[in-house]
Order: structure tokens, then sequence, then C-alpha cells
């Protein structure tokens, strides 16, 4: 069994990107995984570093404390065997949100210099994206999100990582009925991988 802790960035639970929250929160139950969420929006989790909070990493004093949401996450993190983000592609990046998380969370003697954080055995970055992988590999797009997510953010705080990307949604609005692929078809293929996922973790 593998506890799970999952930070998940979206405004609305009418998206596509709860879906796949759904989709894999309940492929981890299916596994009989446990998990915890930190549901940034609902928490109305604050994204900007303070003048303190900003003093604190520049002048890596790790001795010195963090706000008490931040070391809710590390508490939250620290508990789990395996951690996902999931979150939508906005402007070739994920949401300021959870890009403010990591500003916030990734704190200096927690997550490097040094880091105490536990490395964990799996961590997976899933994001909707409107542009298609190919799409978003002839941009440039895939190779920079990947690169961000799991080379830097990620990094060797997890044995293993992978970056998925549950592409395509353009395809909700643009498509018409020639195109070749149907968007409910994709959408149930990258809902059934994402419970796959989970259940794998
Ligand atoms: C502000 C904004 C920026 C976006 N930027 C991108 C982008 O850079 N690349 C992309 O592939 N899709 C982009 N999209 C599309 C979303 O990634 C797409 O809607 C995604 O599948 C999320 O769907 P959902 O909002 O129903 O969860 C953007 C959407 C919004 C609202």
């Amino acid at each position: 069994m593998t506890h799970a802790h999952v930070v998940y960035a979206h405004p609305s639970e009418r998206s596509f990107t709860h879906e796949v929250l759904d989709a894999f929160l309940r492929g981890l139950g299916d596994a009989g995984h446990t998990h915890t969420v930190s549901d940034l929006y609902a928490m109305g989790f604050r994204p900007e570093l303070t003048r303190e909070e900003y003093e604190r990493e520049s002048g890596h004093r790790p001795d010195t404390g963090v706000p008490a949401d931040v070391a809710a996450e590390h508490a939250r993190l620290d508990a789990a065997d395996a951690w996902a983000f999931i979150y939508p592609v906005w402007w070739a990046d994920c949401p300021a949100l959870l890009k403010g998380w990591f500003d916030r969370v990734w704190t200096v003697g927690y997550a490097y210099k040094p880091a105490r954080l536990p490395v964990v055995r799996k961590a997976f970055a899933l994001c909707t994206a409107g542009y298609s992988i190919a799409e978003l590999e002839s941009s440039g797009c895939y190779q920079a999100m990947k690169t961000a997510m799991l080379t830097d953010r990620i990094g060797e705080r997890a044995k293993s990582s992978e970056f998925v990307v549950f592409g395509g949604s353009v395809m909700r609005n643009d498509a018409g009925d020639d195109h070749p692929r149907r968007w409910a078809d994709l959408r149930a293929e990258h809902l059934a991988r994402a419970a796959e996922l989970a259940r794998s973790i």
C-alpha cells in the first residue's frame, strides 16, 4: 500500500482537470492506496512570498521558522510515499498558484540546502492541455515543462518521476464531425490512463 499526497490546482469542479483528479483518486482507492489532497484553490492557498519569506530563502536561513500553512504542507509531504501534481497547462506552465506553492513550500532546509524531506518512491506531474503532445513537442513547450517539473522542481526528491500530458482538449471546441478523433474517446482514454497510473503508484 502506498500513501500518496496530491497537489491539485484548478479553480473549477466542472473542468476536465477535475475529472482527471477524480479518476486518479478513484484509481488510488481501487488499488487500496491512501491519499491526502491539497486543493490549492479550495484552500485559498497564498502563492506569493512575503518579504520575510523571501529574506529567509535568499539569505539561506534554514534555522528560522516557516509560516504555518507551509509547515502544514511539509507535514503532508513528509507522510507520503508518493506525490502527484495535477493541474492544467496555462501559458506553457502550471497555474501561478502551483508555481507559488513551489516558491513557498520548497523552502531552504526542507527542499534544498540541505534537503530534509523524505525521498519519495514515485512522483507524477499530470497535466491537461489544449494542445496535443505532438504540438507541444514541436513548439518546445513539452520539453520545457517536463524539464521544469521533473528536473528542477521534483528533481532528486523522488526515486522516479513521470511527466504525463493529457492533451488535445482544444478539440472540445474546435473539432468538427470530420475530425479524425472524437474528444469523447480521447477523454475516456485519458481518464482510464489517469486511473491506471494511480493504481500503479
Ligand atoms: C489561461 C489559459 C491558458 C492556457 N494556456 C495553454 C497553453 O499554453 N498550452 C496548452 O496546450 N493549453 C493551454 N490552455 C488550455 C488548457 O490547458 C486546457 O483548457 C486544459 O485541458 C484544461 O481544461 P479544463 O480547464 O477543462 O480542466 C490554456 C487555458 C487557459 C484557461
